[in-house]
């Protein structure tokens, strides 16, 4: 079954910037065909920050229905949407998801740990998003590989990313000192959701900044 949810940023009526975003889900078993919480959460920081991601190249990972990613695109950033390269079927869907919307986002694959060229290619962002992409443990050290390799040129680039308290609380502090990167921001979602969104987080959802170690 395909619904259709509307996502609005901003007060629609009394914000000339606000708009809202329609996300086409698929009620499917494949994680990256409809919206998880944290990407909602991820998506309202990047509204709320928007000021830092006007002009930036920013690659979101993982993207499934990339409500974050439209969002910055939205926003004025130069934006990358990837998951990985066996999700035909979350790749078709955001395509139409992009179309719906208007935006303008590239779309291609991007496997965590696979070093080829569609990661050798990309530009290098100077944002990278990624909302729930720590559910798996297995995945865990190729996701962080990835983003260390595309941290590691700029010591100013960062990853958000958006996670559920899965596996154990110690999770972040243990990957970041594993891949040497530095924690420059750890928030609780519920700090800066708006009270009409609040609802959307069922789950208890934790915002991290990281960025190479310097
Ligand atoms: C829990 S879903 C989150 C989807 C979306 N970011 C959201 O929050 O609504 C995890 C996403 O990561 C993608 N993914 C899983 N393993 C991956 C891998 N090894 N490389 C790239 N993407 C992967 C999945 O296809 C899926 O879109």
């Amino acid at each position: 079954m395909i619904t259709i949810s509307e996502h609005v940023f901003g007060e629609m009526e009394n914000d000339p910037d606000g708009f809202c975003i329609k996300i086409r889900e698929v009620m499917q078993e494949d994680y990256g065909l409809y919206i998880w919480p944290c990407s909602i959460a991820l998506a309202e920081y990047v509204w709320q920050q928007r000021h830092r991601f006007v002009g930036t190249t920013v690659l979101e990972l993982g993207a499934g229905t990339a409500l974050p990613g439209i969002v910055a695109s939205k926003v004025g950033a130069n934006v990358t949407l990837t998951d990985r390269s066996d999700a035909n079927e979350v790749f078709e869907n955001m395509m139409e998801t992009t179309a719906l919307n208007g935006a303008n986002c590239k779309i291609q694959s991007l496997t965590w740990g696979e070093f080829d060229e569609s990661l050798f290619n990309l530009e290098v962002p100077n944002i990278i998003l990624g909302a729930d992409v720590l559910y798996e443990s297995k995945d865990f050290d190729d996701l962080f590989a990835t983003v260390s390799f595309l941290l590691h040129d700029d010591p100013e680039a960062v990853f958000i990313t958006t996670y559920q308290r899965r596996s154990g609380h110690r999770l972040i502090e243990y990957l970041v000192a594993k891949w040497n990167l530095r924690c420059t921001k750890l928030i609780d979602a519920f700090s800066f959701m708006p009270c009409h969104k609040e609802y959307s987080l069922s789950v208890s959802i934790e915002l991290v900044e990281l960025q190479c170690q310097m």
